[in-house]
């Protein structure tokens, strides 16, 4: 080949790799969208967010939380977390802020309804973040990131609605990493006789009529390439699981 064509092969296939990469799925591409902050007097999120994470889903990650429309993914992305950056080079930094999902919700074409601390952690200073908040409503990009809690281990918070031994709901706090947890099973720990359980709203799985003696509960962490991972904790659930209760995985998950 001459050296002409060869730098147009070269050329041609760069630009073909360039299209590629922005039409396919592009992890870790940050998404154009906007995004508005709770109106609540309170500057962390909400207690009564849809994923049913309770005080927990307000106060999460130090109260940066959001709630989230389509990526609420009908509970699913509860926990999720994001980086979330505006993009008003006036008043936004460049690293904006991590945010956890715990609430579902959809303002004027927002993807994410921010806490109002979490919207103003995108601001470069005190003043510019009194600004963006007067606002209201901001263009944003955003990328899924990992979760990250270095001192928690992943942990079973037992509902209040919970009455032992006949019904049995739960959530999981301290979700790691960038998988989503697509099922979970419930194993008694004599056998290891499993059973799947149902997300019934928001992050919340329950189940009637559990087994009985200790628990196992195991969860299946996927992710966007479909890989999919059974995890065990380390800890049972003890027999005697009382409603309001927190029981440690005694396990945590990266990646
Ligand atoms: C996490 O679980 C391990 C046991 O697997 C335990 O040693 C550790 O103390 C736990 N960490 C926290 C922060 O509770």
């Amino acid at each position: 080949m001459a050296p002409l064509q060869l730098v147009a092969v070269f050329a041609t296939t760069l630009i073909f790799m360039q299209t590629t990469a922005n039409s396919q799925t592009c992890p870790d591409c940050f998404v154009h969208s906007r995004a508005a902050h709770y109106p609540n007097s309170e500057e962390k999120g909400t207690e009564t967010g849809s994923c049913g994470f309770g005080t927990f889903g307000a106060t999460i990650n130090g109260g940066d939380v959001s709630a989230a429309s389509d990526l609420f993914r009908n509970g699913l992305g509860c926990g999720a977390c994001y980086q979330v950056r505006c993009t008003n080079s006036n008043y936004c930094s460049d690293k904006g802020v991590t945010v956890v999902i715990t609430d579902q919700g959809a303002g004027d074409r927002t993807d994410f309804i921010l806490s109002q601390q979490a919207f103003a952690r995108m601001a470069q200073t005190t003043d510019a973040a009194a600004s963006l908040l007067s606002l209201g409503v901001v263009d944003i990009e955003y990328r899924r990131v990992s979760c990250s809690y270095p001192d928690k281990n992943i942990t079973i918070k037992i509902e209040e609605s919970s009455d032992n031994p006949h019904y049995l709901a739960f959530v999981i706090w301290y979700q790691q990493g960038k998988r989503d947890i697509t099922a979970v099973q419930l194993c008694e720990t004599q056998n290891f006789v499993c059973k799947l359980l149902d997300r019934t709203r928001g992050a919340v799985w329950t189940t009637t009529s559990p087994p009985r003696g200790p628990l196992q509960i195991r969860m299946l962490l996927s992710d966007d390439d479909g890989d999919e991972t059974w995890v065990i904790p380390v800890n049972n659930i003890p027999e005697n699981w009382k409603s309001g209760d927190t029981y440690d995985s005694g396990i945590q998950v990266d990646a």
